[in-house]
């Protein structure tokens, strides 16, 4: 086979075949064919974008690139929780342990921040002590012990899709339905969950900013999940202002410990129990969503969720204290404050601003090499829909430097519209594909 009749294929409109991808996808992998030639593929696949057949053909080369893991020696079906990613959703840190309380063991692998959202691994390392790269088999011993676990993603895990990543980083080609569908469905395929719930963020703040792309986003995971014979279904949710108040990684994670501990705020609770009830149903827990909404409630109300996330932490080495005592968390030593000129209803709040802000007070990073400041982030004090009065509080900027921390708030406040009629609000869940 031959690289150059592949791209010409491709570049002129032509199927590729499930022979050719799959060739495509392993001699990349393995360093035969160089950089230019797999980035002139990607740029064809982005202009003329993939049919429904080389997209699952992609998927399972890249799935069948590394490592699948195998969980089949725990009992229940195992199954995972994946954001497309959204500024300020923590809710893996809230449904993971719900669910695992509830009795649906949930085997979670996730990443580090991507663009201007955060990643799940990048807020667990807030956690002083926690161990963010579990080997496959401590990873499934901990599932089989406390119902759930959470790692990083090895380098085991879909190589392919991970060095398919990165180029497609450098060559402005992420940003494609099938490529994201592919590199998404290809990781949890390999990951060893029989089931999956997916979270399509649509919105400013997410990969698919209308409704109508990140339907058919979540409609083409759902195929090819439900194609690899396990149980798949996508919720379409909002994410044009941030999901609860914090932005960051520690102010995240506290958030998440504190709707644990039933103070949550209500956007992050209500689609919390939402995502959890869907993971029950998935999971055979439940029999309806509304049986798994009330189980969900239940271990809310209870405590067995943040006891669940007590034992979470301290299984992956970190200090369970941290849930009584928040000092333990890293601290910011600069914090800057944004306050109302007038008083007026917040008519609006830009996620997308609100993300790059918290990557410029250094919560986030531009290189894959940046380092992160566990500490910066943006809390929110006011909302799309609420009133300020003159001179109150909007957000806190916080961070370890000054500088960044001043320049984060001069886009902070320049997120926030303001007016006198009380804006419609969005529904968070948008739509549900089963
Ligand atoms: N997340 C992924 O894992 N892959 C993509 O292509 C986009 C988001």
């Amino acid at each position: 086979m031959n690289m150059y009749n592949i791209i010409q294929k491709k570049r002129d409109g032509g199927a590729l075949t499930e022979e050719e991808i799959r060739y495509f996808v392993s001699a990349y992998t393995s360093g035969e064919i160089p950089d230019y030639q797999a980035a002139a593929l990607l740029m064809t696949f982005f202009f003329n974008g993939l049919l429904e057949d080389e997209i699952y053909a992609m998927t399972w080369a890249m799935r069948d690139s590394g490592e699948q893991v195998d969980l089949s020696s725990i009992e229940g079906t195992k199954v995972d929780k994946h954001s497309t990613g959204g500024v300020g959703d923590k809710t893996t840190f809230i449904v993971a342990p719900l669910a695992a309380a509830c009795g649906t063991p949930v085997a979670k692998m996730s990443g580090r921040g991507l663009g201007f959202t955060g990643g799940t691994i990048d807020k667990m390392e807030s956690i002083p002590g926690m161990r963010t790269s579990l080997e496959i088999s401590e990873f499934v011993d901990l599932i089989r012990r406390n119902s759930m676990a959470i790692t990083g993603q090895t380098g085991h895990v879909a190589p392919a899709d991970k060095k398919i990543y990165a180029l497609r980083d450098a060559t402005a080609t992420v940003d494609n339905l099938g490529l994201i569908a592919s590199s998404v469905m290809s990781k949890k395929l390999s990951s060893g969950s029989d089931a999956f719930v997916l979270d399509v963020k649509c919105g400013n703040g997410a990969f698919m900013e209308t409704a109508a792309d990140a339907k058919a986003l979540g409609r083409l995971m759902v195929d090819i999940g439900r194609a690899a014979g396990k149980k798949t279904v996508a919720l379409v949710t909002d994410m044009e202002q941030p999901l609860g108040y914090a932005v960051g990684n520690t102010i995240e994670v506290i958030e998440a410990i504190e709707t644990l501990k039933g103070r949550g705020a209500e956007d992050i609770t209500e689609l919390s129990l939402e995502l959890c009830a869907y993971m029950l149903l998935a999971g055979g827990k439940a029999s309806s969503r509304e049986e798994g909404r009330a189980a969900a409630e239940a271990a809310l109300r209870s405590g067995a969720g943040l006891e669940k996330f007590r034992d979470f932490v301290r299984s992956q080495g970190g200090d369970p204290g941290i849930v009584d005592d928040y000092s333990m968390f890293p601290a910011a030593m600069f914090s800057e404050e944004i306050k109302a000129e007038r008083s007026a209803c917040i008519t609006g709040l830009t996620a997308r601003e609100i993300g790059i802000a918290s990557r410029e007070a250094g919560a986030g990073r531009l290189a894959k090499d940046d380092e992160i400041d566990l500490a910066a982030g943006i809390m929110l004090k006011k909302k799309t829909g609420e009133w300020a009065n003159k001179g109150e509080t909007l957000a806190v900027v916080c961070g370890n430097n000054e500088y960044k921390v001043k320049n984060a708030a001069v886009r902070v406040r320049d997120a926030f519209s303001m007016g006198n009629k009380t804006p419609s609000i969005r529904k968070l869940v948008r739509a549900v594909i089963d």
